[in-house]
């Protein structure tokens, strides 16, 4: 169904209750066409978080937390043991669309628990409870990426230049997105920010939505290719780079949309620092280091056909097209996450924030 409504007033996932089915804008459409589509089986809500459909790691959470409930939701078993080794069966295969983004575990390990916490219950109050946990996994989102651009809003000042790599706007997320939280905010108090969007090579999710959605919203958007971050960083028109994150693991290292450790090393040459807008639900402290980072590898058509008219490489020749690279803590100047911002070192800075989240959740 095409939507004519302005990309900022459209939900980048949602939860149809009447039809039980998760809504999407088709991302891989954008921007030529807003088209909304509705995911029911097990296999649509697969191939949409594959195939890119609904991307960033915060949209992919909410996407599999509203997906596991539909599923969960069709179960016919009424026994806890039949109801939990299907559910168990579905999330699984969720689990296994993408994996570097941290966010489709996380997400769908809360909804896990959801039904582990209440063996005792029926099986019908406990499919009401995934409803009310998926609405509460979107909820939240829109305060952590809100939460996330206040703390980021304090790193920058009116007028600012402002990099960023990929997209980790409000597609990526259920409102604000977390890179582009600061800029909206600023944006609404008159800062005047200049941002340069990076195309993000090879599926271009920097022209097709960042500078979609920032355009869309009013803001100063300059888009760049991959290749320019350093003229634009040498000519002294970018003053912070903030990026979102699909992983950050114990250290600090960070695994984002692939280009995203090139723009931080040339930023250390330029004295611009990189901030990492990073919801909790991102950072991973089970993950020791970068190295640990599993990083997806994608189809060798993404480099070399797709969005040209004409294939731009000679058939047979090898194409290496990782997703994401993983940024070195060292090139990182701060964390930025809703329970505040976290400085090197980062094995004690981001422990300290999950300190202060837990302390939060006990009010
Ligand atoms: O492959 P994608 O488009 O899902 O990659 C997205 C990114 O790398 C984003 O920067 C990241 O998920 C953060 S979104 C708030």
């Amino acid at each position: 169904m095409e939507n004519k409504k302005n990309i900022m007033e459209c939900e980048t996932v949602d939860l149809n209750l009447q039809n039980k089915t998760v809504v999407i804008i088709d991302q891989t459409k954008l921007p030529g066409r807003t088209e909304m589509i509705e995911l029911k089986t097990a296999q649509e809500i697969w191939d949409a978080i594959y195939l890119l459909k609904v991307r960033g790691a915060p949209a992919i959470g909410v996407a599999a937390a509203f997906g596991i409930y539909i599923l969960a939701d069709a179960i016919k078993d009424e026994t806890y043991a039949g109801f939990l080794a299907e559910f168990q069966k579905q999330k699984e295969y969720l689990d296994s669309a993408r994996p570097t983004a941290a966010n489709l575990s996380w997400a769908l390990k809360r909804m896990e628990k959801v039904v582990l916490d209440n063996s005792d219950k029926a099986v019908s109050e406990i499919k009401e409870l995934l409803k009310l946990e998926s609405i509460a996994i979107k909820e939240e989102d829109v305060w952590v990426c809100k939460t996330i651009g206040e703390y980021g809003l304090s790193l920058v000042k009116p007028g600012d230049g402002i990099l960023t790599h990929c997209n980790a706007g409000q597609l990526a997320t259920s409102k604000y997105g977390t890179a582009t939280a600061p800029i909206y905010l600023g944006q609404e108090r008159g800062y005047n920010f200049h941002v340069y969007a990076d195309e993000t090579r090879p599926l271009l999710q920097g022209a097709r939505l960042t500078s979609y959605e920032l355009h869309s919203a009013g803001v100063d958007v300059t888009l760049i290719c991959d290749n320019m971050s350093a003229t634009v960083m040498k000519n002294g028109w970018v003053n912070a780079v903030f990026v979102g994150c699909d992983r950050v693991a114990a250290n600090g290292d960070t695994a984002n949309k692939i280009g995203t450790s090139v723009v931080a090393t040339v930023a250390k040459r330029y004295n611009v620092p990189v901030y990492i807008c990073a919801p909790t639900s991102t950072i991973d402290m089970n993950t020791a280091t970068g190295a640990d980072i599993h990083i997806e590898q994608r189809p060798a058509e993404e480099v070399t056909e797709m969005w040209y008219k004409e294939r731009m490489a000679p058939e047979g020749v090898k194409v290496f097209n990782p997703a994401f690279d993983v940024t070195d803590h060292d090139l990182i100047a701060g964390i930025v996450t809703e329970y505040g911002i976290a400085y090197a070192p980062y094995t004690e800075s981001l422990a300290g924030i999950f300190k202060k989240k837990k302390e939060a959740q006990k009010k």
